[in-house]
């Protein structure tokens, strides 16, 4: 007999989302954690229809999150920080700076919360939230001094690829939510990935299509544009979608990759791509001082 779904799931299951799953099964130890200490690190988020998504009316003001309105403290935020060990290092090592783990698996989200507790953290929260729902109305424009997005899922397969975090769209609430002179780190493992991702930045770096360079300029600068062209060349398989050469921008610019940011830990991920002999590759822009508005561009497919 053919499954009935009431007609908001369909709407649901056509929702474009950038991470496989979100529920999971917890070990005992992660369910006490999460017992534990939720309360202490865990945001609650409104949902908007399902789970992971941000009911639009929702705002999340990190200053009271923390409990420091009126202070302006530097805030990392991460998107996808799986088990955490990026952002928990970090962390541990810069108590002057606050940082918020945004996460859509139940499993990663009880490991971040028992590495804080772990580590006895104050400066860090996470948000159990579809990070591109976030980043498009909860978090307050220009409250971030860095966003990063590190090894997020490759969706390696073309059919896929729609499904990948880092896009135009993702980029505009990225600057959304950097103040000027934030920076936004990327990195992957995944060549085809890193394109993608230097073909956005050249995109967000550039003036918006139509508009005069002397009424509004572009919200990123991409200092690295072009950069280290060669890197992961030497290590190019024929065929190998996994790692390759270059095959430019749309633009015609190859290379764009930025020195490893020495502030990231080496997390499992990472570690996986470099024995499997894929090559990472780092990408920054910072955001200028241009102010934001609600979307001028349109999404692009990639
Ligand atoms: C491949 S893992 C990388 C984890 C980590 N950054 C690292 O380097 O080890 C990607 C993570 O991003 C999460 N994720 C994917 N899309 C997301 C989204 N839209 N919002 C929040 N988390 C997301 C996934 O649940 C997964 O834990």
């Amino acid at each position: 007999m053919t499954q009935q779904h009431p007609p908001r799931s369909h709407a649901i299951r056509s929702r474009v989302r950038s991470y496989s799953r979100a529920g999971g099964r917890l070990t005992d130890a992660q369910t006490r954690a999460l017992e534990r200490y939720g309360s202490r690190y865990v945001i609650d988020v409104p949902r908007a229809d399902a789970i992971r998504t941000v009911d639009p009316a929702f705002r999340l003001a990190p200053a009271s999150v923390f409990g420091h309105v009126g202070l302006l403290r530097p805030l990392i935020v991460e998107v996808g920080s799986g088990a955490g060990e990026a952002i928990l290092a970090h962390a541990a090592a810069h108590p002057g700076v606050d940082h918020l783990a945004v996460e859509a698996w139940e499993t990663a989200i009880a490991r971040i919360v028992a590495g804080a507790a772990r580590l006895g953290l104050r400066n860090l929260r996470v948000v159990p939230a579809d990070a591109a729902q976030l980043f498009a109305t909860a978090l307050p424009v220009g409250c971030a001094s860095e966003v990063w997005v590190f090894f997020p899922d490759p969706w390696r397969k073309p059919r896929h690829r729609k499904r990948r975090l880092v896009n135009i769209t993702f980029a505009d609430s990225v600057a959304r939510v950097l103040r000027p002179g934030g920076v936004w780190r990327m990195a992957t493992d995944w060549a085809d990935y890193a394109w993608q991702m230097r073909d956005v930045l050249e995109e967000v770096s550039a003036l918006p299509e139509g508009v005069e360079a002397d009424s509004t300029g572009p919200y990123f600068r991409y200092p690295d544009a072009g950069a280290r062209a060669d890197l992961g060349s030497d290590t190019a398989e024929e065929g190998s979608p996994g790692n390759g050469f270059d095959p430019g921008s749309p633009a015609g610019v190859r290379g764009g990759w930025s020195q490893r940011y020495e502030g990231r830990v080496l997390t499992r991920f990472e570690d996986k791509g470099i024995r499997a002999g894929r090559t990472i590759r780092d990408l920054t822009a910072v955001r200028t001082g241009e102010i934001w508005v609600a979307p001028r561009r349109q999404a692009v497919a990639f």
